[in-house]
């Protein structure tokens, strides 16, 4: 069996000096350097936590963040009816994409979802439906009365997922944008990736301060977005610096920056995501990680602080959702190599999220 870690970093802030900010910083910067080894040091204004996991010998050693995650996997009993694990909608889909929000909403069901919706551009819904009938898909996201349409379904969802597929289209942008007003209007929370970022990146204010949101951005994204609300170009030499620096800048937002390992904050906390991939990183594997992470980002909210050991339930649902995804790869890689594509970490989805949060 293979090796596979996971090496997670909490560091919560007190109400800390900017010394110690500093501080704090250059030591994420070294747990970045060599994330497998388990040196900090301790300082009182600021809480430092480590975990490491090895699947192989993890009898005792549980990884606590992986365990707050499965503190908020709700347990399947008899007494529930359809609809209560999860109602989860994906926002995207257009000729050009249809892929995308169909592995965002398959993802949502196969982690766990009773229903997952796609609303997507006229063209693109016959498209998304033959690909499968677990989907309900509602063609609107092109029209102008999208946001009305859309808006009646509210009552009967949990979270968006906003981005996967979107595409740039002028009408489907301006859409787009209003109902993230909706949902921040309403406390529904969203996950926004791919071109949902665009919106924000755009205008910025539309996600200021809402934190039920939660941004997925892979590196390109993550520089676009910061130099859009930071004026300035970001400094990846210190990523954690710049993560913290951005989700402040949007008032404490969530967000994910996808990577060679996943960093994760809140502008108070620094979540590393770590756990064993593959080298291989292919296209609509994002989509996986959105569409999960809408489904966990209720779960989670659902479960509230008690469960998530104080700890902000977005972090706890983007690094379930990030471990789950990165388990798929692994999977999928040792059994496609070259050849693995989405679909077969999908396939993975059921024995990845088992052997992470149910055994
Ligand atoms: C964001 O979090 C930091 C650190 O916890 C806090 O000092 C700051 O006031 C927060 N910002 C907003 C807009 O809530």
């Amino acid at each position: 069996m293979a090796d596979r870690s996971v090496a997670a970093r909490s560091v919560s802030r007190s109400r800390a000096a900017d010394w110690a900010r500093g501080a704090l910083l250059r030591g994420a910067v070294v747990a970045l350097a060599s994330f497998t080894a388990a040196l900090y040091c301790l300082r009182t204004e600021v809480l430092h936590r480590v975990f490491t996991f090895h699947s192989h010998r993890n009898s005792g050693g549980m990884d606590e963040t992986l365990q707050l995650v499965r503190n908020i996997v709700p347990p399947l009993t008899t007494e529930k009816h359809k609809g209560q694990d999860g109602r989860i909608a994906v926002i995207g889909g257009c000729s050009e994409y249809t892929g995308a929000p169909y592995f965002a909403a398959i993802a949502s069901l196969k982690v766990g979802a009773d229903l997952a919706h796609v609303f997507c551009t006229t063209d693109a819904a016959p498209i998304i439906k033959s690909y499968s009938p677990n989907l309900i898909v509602h063609p609107v996201l092109d029209k102008n009365t999208a946001v009305d349409e859309i808006v009646q379904w509210f009552p009967a969802l949990h979270a968006m997922v906003i981005g996967p597929g979107l595409g740039r289209d002028e009408m489907v942008q301006q859409n787009t944008k209003d109902l993230i007003v909706e949902c921040k209007y309403r406390g529904m929370p969203i996950v926004v990736d791919a071109d949902g970022l665009w919106v924000i990146t755009q205008e910025p204010s539309v996600i200021q301060g809402y934190t039920k949101a939660i941004l997925t951005p892979n590196v390109v994204e993550f520089a676009r977005l910061y130099t859009a609300v930071l004026d300035t170009p970001v400094d990846m030499e210190n990523e954690p610096e710049a993560l913290l620096k951005l989700s402040r800048a949007l008032g404490n937002v969530t967000i994910v920056q996808k990577g060679h390992h996943d960093l994760i904050s809140d502008g108070t906390t620094v979540l590393v995501c770590s756990l064993k991939g593959s080298g291989r990183r292919c296209g609509g594997q994002g989509d996986l990680l959105s569409g999960s992470l809408g489904l966990m980002a209720h779960w989670a909210f659902v479960a509230g602080k008690e469960k998530t050991d104080g700890i902000n339930p977005t972090l706890v649902a983007a690094f379930g959702a990030c471990a789950l995804t990165r388990q798929c790869n692994n999977q999928a890689f040792q059994k496609h190599h070259r050849s693995m594509t989405t679909s077969d970490m999908i396939a993975e989805i059921s024995t990845a999220f088992h052997k992470l949060f149910e055994s």
